[in-house]
């Protein structure tokens, strides 16, 4: 076959056929996607330091609007900081028995347009990516609230001597899971629009 047929008998199949993952693409990522769960109970032990940076490596590495990272993390490994965390979190009690915790915030100055909006979906991807590390390391993290409550923000800040200019995110308490916790199933075909809503 003539180069230029050749060549065109292959563009022709690229825009026919579609893509379609290979059987066999390892299936880590997703395996630990599937994995993940909020843990809340922990067996107390402590996190060393190389894990910690591992798993906040992990949320650097994460996308951020224009790559402007716009986003910091407290590592908090004295039980006396976490307790006094603990204290002013209704929602974070499991901080108690965790055995550090990363407190993710956002740094408007620092974010694309100085928006607080980028620095917040920044610092959300850096969350997220860090639970998945967190699950990858055979460890356990939850999600819980500080933003948008302005109390919770106004006692992670105090606690932690976080200036005003940043927006405490969340805290992710992170210890040894003691294995209750479980993931659960959230497939819903009913949210996915194929082609339009
Ligand atoms: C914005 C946000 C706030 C949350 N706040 C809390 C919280 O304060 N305490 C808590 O225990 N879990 C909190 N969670 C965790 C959710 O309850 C949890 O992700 C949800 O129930 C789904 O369970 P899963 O993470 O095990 O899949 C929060 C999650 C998100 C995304």
């Amino acid at each position: 076959m003539k180069k230029g047929i050749f060549m065109a008998v292959l563009m022709v199949g690229a825009f026919c056929t579609s893509v379609s993952a290979a059987s066999d693409v390892p299936d880590d990522a997703l395996t630990v996607i599937h994995s993940r769960k909020s843990v809340r109970h922990f067996t107390g032990r402590s996190v060393d330091a190389d894990t910690l940076t591992r798993i906040v490596r992990a949320g650097m590495a994460a996308p951020a609007a224009e790559n402007m990272q716009a986003r910091s993390f407290v590592i908090v490994t004295a039980k006396e900081g976490l307790e006094a965390l603990a204290a002013g979190l209704p929602y974070a009690k499991m901080l108690d028995q965790a055995g550090a915790a990363i407190v993710v915030c956002a740094l408007p100055e620092k974010a694309y347009q100085k928006k607080a909006e980028f620095a917040i979906l920044n610092a959300t991807c850096a969350s997220e990516n860090m639970l998945l590390a967190i699950e990858a390391l055979k460890l356990g993290g939850v999600w819980t609230a500080v933003y948008p409550e302005e109390n919770l923000m106004a006692h992670v800040r105090d606690t932690l001597g976080i200036p005003e200019n940043v927006i405490p995110l969340n805290v992710i308490p992170v210890g040894e899971p003691t294995g209750v916790d479980r993931p659960k199933d959230k497939f819903n075909p009913e949210n996915m629009h194929w082609e339009k809503w």
